[in-house]
């Protein structure tokens, strides 16, 4: 029995993932407490483990929580992975370790400069169509899907006059039809898998929501996309120099052009594990949560 705290942004103490997980810890009798992570009556220190879970709305104030994290004692994920995972040029340290992920030109402005991805991409500038997201970013914010490439230059620009990192991609197409899988793990060990349907909808601009969940079915991963989430999981531990000891991973796949999986979004931070989705998903995590405890020692 261990004292867990579950950390979340005020907003999302009642997500439907934490519940689920806080009665499996419960089940296999440790004491669960779900605390709002910018709360500062909050002894962290009381704590066995803390989790990091719904804290979604991080990344309108990325460098206080990045704080925060590097504050709490036996916090998983480590704060270094934290720092690392919640800004999206972290996908540039999975292209250079040789993973396969959705080709990105960052903080484009001008149109040369797409030409030149397009060109590079061997994609012809006027067929593709286009997505614009920020670097640090959360169910989809600020994220649009654009036919016009004034469209998407005007985004990327205005993201980018704003202080922030601004992603160019080309839209995958295989996602209107097949989605993205997340391929999850507890404790270092695939644990299941899931298709997310598609969110973004040709013509509707900017999305500012999380709340529109995506369709969410179970699935098997293949082998190959095993293959591509363990290579993004050894490139991340490369890049923080080993020893990263993640409880919990999400990597989320698409089909590229070949069919091949490619990396859209490495989830070492406060991903949603869809553990309401899948039967034993929430117990394999508290399973691995009490690992953890166990390794850490009690307080
Ligand atoms: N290059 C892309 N091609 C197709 N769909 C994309 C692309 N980039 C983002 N999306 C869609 O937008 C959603 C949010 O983008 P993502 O990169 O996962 O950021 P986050 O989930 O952190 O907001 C994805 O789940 C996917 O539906
Ligand atoms: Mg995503």
């Amino acid at each position: 029995m261990a004292r867990i705290a579950l950390a979340s942004s005020a907003s999302y103490v009642d997500d439907p993932e934490i519940k689920v997980l806080s009665e499996a810890l419960a089940a296999v009798g440790h004491e669960v407490a779900v605390e709002v992570w910018d709360d500062e009556a909050v002894d962290w220190h009381a704590y066995a483990l803390t989790v990091v879970r719904s804290t979604w709305d991080y990344t309108d104030h990325r460098d206080a929580f990045v704080e925060w994290a590097r504050r709490v004692p036996r916090l998983r994920n480590r704060a270094e992975v934290i720092a690392w995972n919640t800004h999206k040029t972290y996908l540039r340290d999975l292209a250079e370790a040789g993973c396969p992920v959705i080709p990105t030109a960052w903080d484009v402005t001008d149109e040369q400069t797409l030409v030149a991805h397009a060109d590079a991409w061997r994609l012809p500038v006027g067929e593709t169509e286009w997505v614009v997201k920020p670097a640090v970013s959360a169910g989809s914010r600020d994220t649009a899907r654009w036919s016009d490439v004034d469209d998407a230059l005007a985004h990327s620009r205005s993201l980018v006059e704003a202080g922030r990192t601004a992603m160019l991609q080309p839209y995958v197409a295989s996602v209107d039809a097949q989605g993205e899988t997340a391929v999850l793990f507890a404790g270092g060990d695939y644990s299941h898998a899931v298709i997310k349907g598609a969110l973004l909808a040709p013509g509707e601009g900017v999305r500012d929501d999380r709340d529109s969940r995506e369709r969410i079915t179970p699935t098997t991963a293949t082998d190959d996309q095993l293959d591509v989430a363990r290579q993004a999981l050894r490139a991340a531990s490369q890049a923080l120099g080993g020893g990263l000891d993640l409880l919990y991973a999400r990597v989320d796949l698409v089909a590229g052009p070949d069919g091949a999986p490619q990396v859209i979004e490495l989830e070492l931070t406060e991903p949603s594990l869809f553990l309401p989705n899948v039967d034993g998903a929430a117990e394999r995590f508290a399973a691995a949560i009490t690992t953890t405890v166990n390794s850490l020692g009690r307080v």
